[in-house]
């Protein structure tokens, strides 16, 4: 059979990752988190001294880092420049800095074709989750998918997972706040805002448990193959 490209978008906190990389080790697929790669451009940003806000800088600069994505579901990686990067990018100051340097349009072309590349590369097929996916970098995808979950359900789920990795002090409504902001920049930024392809099916997670989310998005895959 061919392999199988499956899209999952959608805002911060709606499960995307814990669903993406279930379903993939379900039905063996890869796994690529393409968020994952615009922190990780964006920690060399900040480790490097450009000025995440300049977009000239940031745009002359976005060339520069080696990003390699492993795709196995079970134990996702990420390097830049042969450095383990999957602790750094999640700390606030790169969550913070995100948003800017991934509206810079040089950036989404290299990290854009990047991910095609990934994509057009796994055998067996793969789940790519981010903001642009059914739109602009796999609009040809077998199924998308777009998640949506209530800006209180999805404070609440983020809070949980950094206190969980870091012994950050999270207060919720700050968490709110800042997923709000982020998101409100992802959506409205000019090159490849997040947003719904019109052939996504749209799942609302709020009311619905992990479990749940990945069994409807696994039986849709079954029912688009
Ligand atoms: O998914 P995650 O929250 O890790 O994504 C971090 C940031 O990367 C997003 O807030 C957004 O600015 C950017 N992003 C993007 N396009 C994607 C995936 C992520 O612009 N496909």
């Amino acid at each position: 059979p061919a392999a199988v490209i499956v899209a999952i978008d959608g805002p911060a906190g709606t499960g995307k990752s814990s669903t993406s990389k279930a379903v993939a080790a379900k039905l063996g697929l890869g796994y690529l988190d393409t968020g994952a790669q615009y922190r990780a451009i964006t920690w060399w940003m900040l480790n490097n001294g450009i000025d995440v806000d300049d977009a000239i800088a940031v745009a002359d600069a976005a060339a520069k880092p080696v990003i390699v994505s492993g795709t196995d579901p079970a134990a996702p990686t990420i390097t830049v420049d042969g450095l383990d990067a999957a602790g750094p990018i999640r700390t606030q100051e790169v969550t913070a800095a995100v948003s800017a340097v991934s509206a810079v349009p040089e950036v989404r072309a290299l990290i854009t074709d990047l991910q095609r590349s990934i994509a057009a590369e796994a055998p067996e097929g793969i789940v790519v989750e981010g903001r642009d996916i059914g739109i602009t970098v796999l609009p040809d995808a077998d199924l998308k998918i777009f998640l949506t979950a209530s800006p209180e359900a999805r404070a609440a789920r983020r809070s949980g997972e950094l206190k969980g990795k870091e012994a950050q002090a999270t207060d919720l409504a700050a968490t709110r706040e800042a997923l709000i902001k982020r998101d409100a920049a992802d959506s409205g930024r000019k090159t490849s805002p997040l947003a719904k392809a019109d052939d996504a099916v749209e799942v609302d997670t709020t009311e619905l448990t992990l479990e749940q989310v990945i069994e409807c998005v696994v039986t849709l895959i079954e029912g688009a193959g």
